[in-house]
C-alpha cells in the first residue's frame, strides 16, 4: 500500500494498447497501420492516411472517394464562429485562438457529443478533419485584418487551406502543385506519433467522458509547448538568431553547456535515438520547394544544413543520440510557402488531429477505464492548524 512505481516522465510506462502507430525508435522506424512512413510520405496523401488511423485499413477506391465526399461536407464552420474571433486581440497568438475556438465548437455541434455512440464519434471525427484547416486559416485572416475565405470543395484538402490562408476576395489563389503536394507531405508526416505529450493528454481528458472538441482542445494546448510541437516555430526563430554560418559554433557550445537553458531546437527526441524517419523526407520535401521556388540558395537552409552537420558529428550529440526530428525542417518549408512563424504550430495542430481522434476514438471503442496517475507524496507530514 502506498507503493507505486516511480517513472517521472513516463519514459518507461505503457498507458494503454493501441493498434494505430508503431515507433521502433533505434532503428527509426515509425509504421501507421503497419505501412512505413516513408512510403506514405511518397505515394499517400493526408485524407488517405486520416482514414487509414480512423479505421486501420487503407480505403478501397470507392471507401476512399466517399470519405473525401463525407470531409468536404463539413468544411464550413457554424457562421456564428466568426463572431467568437471578434473576441479576439488582432495580435492574439493564433495558438490561443485554436485553444479556444476548437474546445468552443462543443457549444456548436452539440448534435454529435454523445460519446457512446459510435456514429456520433465518427461525426465527431470527419466534422474536426474538415473544420481544423477553416478555422487554422480564420485565425490567420483574423491578425492580418482580411477577411476570411469560405472553403472551396472543388479543391484537395492542402489546396483549399493554402486556398483559406492565402486567397482574397479580390484575387483567386492560384495553388501551384508543388507547394500543395509539399503541404499535404507535411500534413502526413505530423499526422500521428503515438503516445506523445498531447496525445496523452486527449486519452486523459477522454477517459473522463470529457466530449472530443474540449479533448481536441486540450491536446492543442499541450502541443504549444517548445518541448513539443511549438519546436517547429522555435526552430526558425533560432535559425534567424543565428543568422550566419560563423556563428553556428556559439550557439552549438551554448546547447551543449548544462548552465545554459539553450537547447538546438529541432534536435533530439524521447523515443528516436536515431534519425527520425520524418525529418529526412521533410529534409528531401524542403529541397524539392527551394528549388521549385528559386530560392535554393535561402541562407536559413544553408545555416541548417550546416548545424546539422556540425552537431552529427559532435560527440556532446553522438553520445546522447540527438538527431534532427521532425520539426528543424519543417520551419524552411513552411516559410518558403509563405507562412508566418505564429502559424507553424497551428499547422501542427490542424495535422495532428486525425491522431489525436483516432486515440480517442479507439479509446472509447475498447475497455476503458478513467486515467488517474498517483504520486509520491513529499510534503509536510500531518500537522495541527495553528490555534
Ligand atoms: N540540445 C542540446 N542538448 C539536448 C537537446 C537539444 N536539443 N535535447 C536533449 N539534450 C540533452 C539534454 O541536455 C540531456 O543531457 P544530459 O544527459 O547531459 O543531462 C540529454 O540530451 C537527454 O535529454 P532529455 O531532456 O533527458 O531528453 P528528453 O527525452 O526528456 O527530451 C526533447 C526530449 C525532445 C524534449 C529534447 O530533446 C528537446 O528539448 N529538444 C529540443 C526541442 C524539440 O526539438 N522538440 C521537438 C520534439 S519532436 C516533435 C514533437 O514531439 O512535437
Amino acid at each position: 500500500k502506498g507503493l507505486f512505481t516511480y517513472d517521472p516522465g513516463f519514459v518507461s510506462t505503457a498507458a494503454c494498447e493501441s493498434k494505430i502507430t508503431y515507433i521502433d525508435g533505434d532503428q527509426g522506424i515509425l509504421l501507421h497501420g503497419g505501412y512505413p512512413i516513408e512510403q506514405l510520405a511518397d505515394k499517400s496523401d493526408y485524407l488517405e492516411v486520416c482514414y487509414l488511423l480512423l479505421n486501420g485499413e487503407l480505403p478501397t477506391e470507392e471507401q476512399k472517394k466517399e470519405f473525401i465526399h463525407i470531409i468536404k461536407n463539413h468544411t464550413m464552420v457554424h457562421e456564428q464562429m466568426s463572431h467568437f474571433f471578434n473576441g479576439f486581440r488582432r495580435d492574439a497568438h493564433p495558438m490561443a485562438i485554436m485553444v479556444a475556438c476548437v474546445g468552443a465548437l462543443s457549444a456548436f455541434y452539440h448534435d454529435s457529443l454523445d460519446i457512446n455512440d459510435a456514429h456520433h464519434r465518427e461525426v465527431c471525427a470527419f466534422r474536426l478533419i474538415a473544420k481544423m484547416p477553416t478555422l487554422a486559416a480564420m485565425s490567420y485572416k483574423y491578425s492580418i485584418g482580411q477577411p476570411f475565405m469560405y472553403p472551396r470543395n472543388d479543391l484537395g484538402y492542402a489546396e483549399n487551406f493554402l486556398h483559406m490562408m492565402f486567397g482574397t476576395p479580390c484575387e483567386e489563389y492560384k495553388p501551384n502543385p508543388v507547394l500543395a503536394k509539399a503541404m499535404d507531405r507535411i500534413f502526413v508526416l505530423h499526422a500521428d506519433h503515438e503516445q506523445n505529450a498531447s496525445t496523452s493528454t486527449v486519452r486523459l481528458a477522454g477517459s473522463s467522458g470529457a466530449n472530443p472538441f474540449a479533448c481536441i482542445s486540450s491536446g492543442i494546448a499541450a502541443l504549444w509547448g517548445p518541448a513539443h510541437g511549438g519546436a517547429n516555430e522555435a526552430v526558425l526563430t533560432m535559425l534567424e538568431e543565428i543568422g550566419d554560418e560563423s556563428n553556428i559554433a556559439e550557439y552549438v557550445e551554448r546547447a551543449k553547456d548544462p548552465e545554459d537553458p539553450f537547447r538546438l531546437m529541432g534536435f533530439g527526441h524521447r523515443v528516436y535515438r536515431n534519425f527520425d524517419p520524418r525529418a529526412k523526407v521533410m529534409k528531401a520535401t524542403c529541397d524539392q520547394v527551394l528549388k521549385e521556388l528559386g530560392v535554393e540558395n535561402e541562407p536559413l537552409l544553408k545555416i541548417a544544413k550546416r548545424l546539422e552537420q556540425i552537431a552529427l558529428e559532435d560527440p556532446y550529440f553522438v553520445e546522447r543520440k540527438l538527431y534532427p526530428n521532425v520539426d528543424f525542417y519543417s520551419g524552411i518549408i513552411l516559410k518558403a510557402i509563405g507562412i508566418p512563424t505564429s502559424m507553424f504550430t497551428v499547422i501542427f495542430a490542424l495535422s495532428r488531429t486525425i491522431g489525436w481522434i483516432s486515440h480517442w476514438s479507439e479509446f472509447h471503442s475498447s475497455p476503458n477505464r478513467i486515467g488517474r496517475p498517483r504520486q509520491l507524496y513529499t510534503g509536510p507530514k500531518k500537522r495541527n492548524y495553528p490555534q
